[in-house]
């Protein structure tokens, strides 16, 4: 059965000081609520800024079903990379889970689908579990090219594993008119994208590596649209910016499987 997930994207905010209060909320929020007795029994990461990183793993690696993440990796396992963080140093500060293609990278940093596949194939190696991040601009959702798209992306991102490897990733569907912009996927738009890509994965994969795949819709979701998405059959959760930020709110995503 896959796994429900709800996921924490910091992106760039929050001092130090700020990010050991958020993550240390979030952890009484589980020490009061175990994720294992909650509807769905998610699971849930922090994907911290780099920094934050090693403290924050730290702190949640006794707690069942928290875990700590990085929002990027480079290609290599070491080097002249000045300002570089590898996949190695992420699991040797704890960490699980690494993001791989958040649209901000592949937007604002130039990162490719030749780029993300080198990504995720040294995250793996590194026994990081990718979470591989897809969607569309706007334009090409008017266009009606949404489906083609994500597609792409998927075949050259993550297509080419092997079932083994395949089976390790998880897959967010972010489409990029939703981020950060308070517009919402419906509910009928994000399960629609999911049940395509779960066919793709089909077609590539079997229908129970398919099955098996978790899918996290991402988006302006936040505590008030989370349980309209979340109880869609093919949506397994969320990747939370904005939403993540606060305690609060993000306890309530955290409860908002039916
Ligand atoms: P948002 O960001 O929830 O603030 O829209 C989601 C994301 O970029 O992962």
């Amino acid at each position: 059965m896959r796994k429900k997930i709800v996921a924490g994207n910091w992106k760039m905010n929050l001092t130090l000081e700020e990010g050991k209060q958020l993550s240390s909320e979030i952890k009484d929020f589980v020490r009061q609520n175990p994720l294992q007795n909650l509807k769905g029994q998610p699971g849930v990461i922090l994907f911290t800024p780099f920094i934050h990183l090693a403290s924050v793993a730290a702190d949640v690696a006794e707690s069942e079903g928290l875990e700590a993440g990085a929002q990027n990796c480079h290609t290599e396992e070491k080097g002249a990379y000045t300002g570089e963080t590898s996949a190695m140093m992420i699991q040797s500060a704890g960490a699980g889970n690494v993001l791989i293609g958040h649209s901000e990278r592949r937007s604002y940093f130039g990162e490719t689908d030749e780029v993300l596949a080198k990504k995720t194939e040294i995250a793996l190696k590194n026994n990081l579990r990718p979470m591989f991040c897809c969607g569309e601009v706007l334009e090409e959702r008017n266009a009606e090219n949404h489906f083609q798209v994500v597609k792409k992306q998927l075949e050259k991102g993550l297509f080419w594993l092997s079932p083994v490897d395949f089976a390790k990733v998880v897959i967010a569907y972010e489409p990029v008119w939703a981020i950060g912009t308070g517009v919402t996927a419906s509910p009928g738009q994000a399960q629609e994208m999911h049940a395509y890509i779960r066919s793709i994965i089909a077609e590539k994969y079997g229908d129970i590596v398919a099955h098996n795949t978790s899918i996290l819709y991402g988006g302006s979701c936040n505590a008030q649209n989370a349980e309209e998405l979340f109880a869609k059959e093919d949506v397994d959760g969320g990747l939370i910016g904005g939403a993540s930020l606060k305690a609060a709110d993000f306890s309530t995503i955290i409860k908002s499987f039916s």
